[in-house]
């Protein structure tokens, strides 16, 4: 399964990917914001530091705007991929985009239904919001399983892009199901790396090297 980091934090995108095991990154107008920073420069910079995919997104509802502003999206590095929203508009941006060459996420998916259209639109990727039906009592995880079992059984290639991640069960799950890729908050990426016992085993294992007097090095 790849992994994704869901940031447009520049820095800490910088950070996570020294690490070795990010493939790609995800932005969305509401990270873009949140960073104050121009989209354009943003999604350059991160192009830069990254060879995986550089998910970026239309900020326009209707189709010729959005095609335009995927065209310009695409131009910034050989790296981006569009992302579009799953809208009519959305899903003819998609085919326009993908029989031009270029890589489309489309976002928003909430039904398997939408994600079965999203695969005919041409999209390299389906991006189900597990977090926001979690949030709304649904179950976020059914939705990627159904998903799965579709584009197994016609054989599409859409990848499965697990998004609106909030906590380190929804990572363990997503891989379970099988999805190809989780986008991931940077906090919870974080915190997969933890345990209590790794701690408390790590802090017993140095108290009994101190005590050996030895040196490796
Ligand atoms: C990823 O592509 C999405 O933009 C992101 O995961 C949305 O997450 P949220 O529901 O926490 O905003």
């Amino acid at each position: 399964m790849k992994i994704f980091l869901d940031s447009a934090d520049v820095a800490e995108i910088a950070t996570y990917i020294k690490t070795g095991f990010v493939d790609g990154v995800t932005t969305n107008p509401s990270l873009i914001a949140k960073s104050g920073r121009n989209i354009i420069e943003t999604i350059a910079e991160i192009c830069e530091m990254t060879d995986g995919p550089v998910s970026a997104e239309v900020a326009a509802t209707d189709h010729d705007t959005m095609l335009a502003e995927g065209r310009k999206l695409a131009a910034i590095a050989k790296n981006v991929a569009v992302k579009v929203p799953l809208t009519e508009a959305g899903l003819m941006t998609c085919r326009a985009l993908a029989d031009a060459g270029t890589k489309v996420n489309v976002t928003l998916c909430f039904t398997p239904g939408q994600a079965l259209l999203a695969a005919k639109a041409g999209a390299a990727f389906i991006s189900p919001f597990v977090g926001r039906l979690d949030d709304l009592g649904a179950d976020g995880m059914g939705l990627i399983e159904e998903i799965c079992t579709i584009y197994n059984n016609y054989d599409m290639q859409t990848e499965v892009l697990v998004a609106s991640v909030r906590s380190t069960q929804h990572v363990v799950d997503a891989a379970l199901l099988g999805a190809d890729v989780v986008t991931i908050p940077p906090k919870i990426l974080g915190a997969l790396y933890k345990h209590p016992l790794t701690d408390k085993g790590l802090d017993a294992f140095m108290a009994d090297w101190a005590g050996t007097g030895q040196s490796i090095l």
